[in-house]
């Protein structure tokens, strides 16, 4: 048996998803999360799927004391991967200060302790917000990191560099970003998805929360952008086929395979789909009516960016293999499921 993988934020959206591949895989797993944007009933969908409740330790990373309380003495974990940030672009923009402390420190102080207690192998959340508005589609990695467009989008640039530098410094780390483009969708079983809270920011749960009833209609923002249908065009990509980039990668780094010390990835399916074309595949997929208005464009959002998946394709030998349709399905059940829990408790 290896030795366990740590998952900072491992109760959130993409961490919970990642848990449970990381079991089916073998692996075992301890999370920590400070439950600021998830609940702790997320460990039961994971023992649910998987049969295996994992270790859980509520800790905030920002706490340099408890997290090193929480390495001292323990020589069973050689590798993180780090999900645990503030995510909302828009929040970021009026909260900046509260974004940079949370997302740098935590890393911060996780760089800090893996130095400190001997751990090597860190994968590392990142986005496609760090190309900006690419200058060529679909983007690949040799593109310029842009000049980011917000503080949430600074916080994973200088996440990524903060990254590099130690493993440039000759620490004895090695690390893997994984720039995600749009995770959506939720585990087949319904048993684990996204939770937000308040109003969705995204645009799958603002969709499923309009089919639910919850919203009275969606506002797609602008229809003047230059694609076919006026609306913007991203790259949509399944919350499982995501969580699986995350064991070959971690697996890459345990099995030190990776060519440099420190390497970055685009994770997503290579295609694009303007927001009409979801609204469409959703309805079809289905059978829901979506109610929704053209309205103004939201400041800040890009025409279109989609991913050239070549490097992960090859070099991590992962691809996405989900369709549009049935990972807009699996949204939509997971949608049902959680309300249907919420009404009952
Ligand atoms: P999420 O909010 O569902 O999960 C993040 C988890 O981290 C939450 O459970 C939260 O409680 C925890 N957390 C936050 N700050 C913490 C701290 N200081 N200490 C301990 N735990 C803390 O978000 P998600 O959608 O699962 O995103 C996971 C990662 O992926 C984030 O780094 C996010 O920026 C990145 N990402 C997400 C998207 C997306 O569209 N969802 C896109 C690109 C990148
Ligand atoms: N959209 C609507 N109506 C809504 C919500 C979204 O029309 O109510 C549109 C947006 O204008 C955009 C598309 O749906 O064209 C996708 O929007 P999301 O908010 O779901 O996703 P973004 O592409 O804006 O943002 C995502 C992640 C960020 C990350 C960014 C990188 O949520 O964390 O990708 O580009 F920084």
């Amino acid at each position: 048996m290896g030795k366990k993988i740590l998952v900072t934020g491992g109760t959130g959206y993409i961490g919970s998803h990642t848990v449970v591949e990381l079991i089916n895989a073998h692996h075992e797993v301890v999370i920590l999360d400070n439950l600021y944007n998830s609940g702790i009933s997320v460990l039961d969908g994971i023992r649910d799927i998987t049969g295996v409740k994992p270790e859980f330790h509520q800790i905030d990373l920002c706490d340099k004391e408890r997290l090193d309380a929480f390495f001292a003495g323990r020589d069973d974990i050689d590798s993180v991967i780090h999900f645990a940030a503030y995510k909302a672009v828009g929040e970021s923009a009026e909260k900046p200060l509260m974004y940079y402390h949370n997302n740098l420190n935590s890393t911060l102080n996780l760089l800090d302790a893996m130095i400190r207690h001997g751990i090597s192998n860190i994968v590392f959340s990142s986005s496609c917000t760090v190309y900006g508005e690419p200058d060529k589609l679909p983007v690949d990695e040799q593109a310029p990191v842009k000049e980011p467009s917000s503080p949430y989008g600074n916080t994973k640039q200088v996440n990524e560099q903060m990254i590099r530098f130690t493993v440039e410094a000759g620490h004895p780390i090695r690390g893997i970003s994984l720039r995600y483009f749009n995770p959506i969708g939720a585990h087949p079983s319904a048993k684990i998805g996204e939770a937000p809270q308040g109003i969705p920011n995204n645009l799958l749960p603002y969709i499923t929360q309009t089919a639910f009833g919850i919203r009275e209609k969606l506002k797609v923002f602008g229809n003047d952008y230059d694609t076919p249908d006026g609306t913007p065009i991203r790259d949509y990509i399944n919350v499982v086929d995501l969580s699986k980039a995350h064991v070959v990668a971690i697996e890459r780094l345990i099995d030190q395979k990776n060519k440099k010390g420190y390497e970055f990835f685009n994770i997503g399916t290579g295609r694009g789909h303007t927001v009409l074309e979801v609204i469409q595949a959703f309805e079809r997929a289905t059978g829901q009516k979506i109610n929704h208005q053209i309205v103004a464009r939201r400041p800040g959002d890009v025409e279109k960016v989609y991913a050239d998946t070549t490097a992960a394709n090859q070099e991590l030998g992962w691809k996405a293999e989900k369709t549009l349709e049935e990972t807009l399905l699996s949204a939509w059940n997971w949608e049902k499921a959680y309300r249907q829990n919420k009404n009952e408790q």
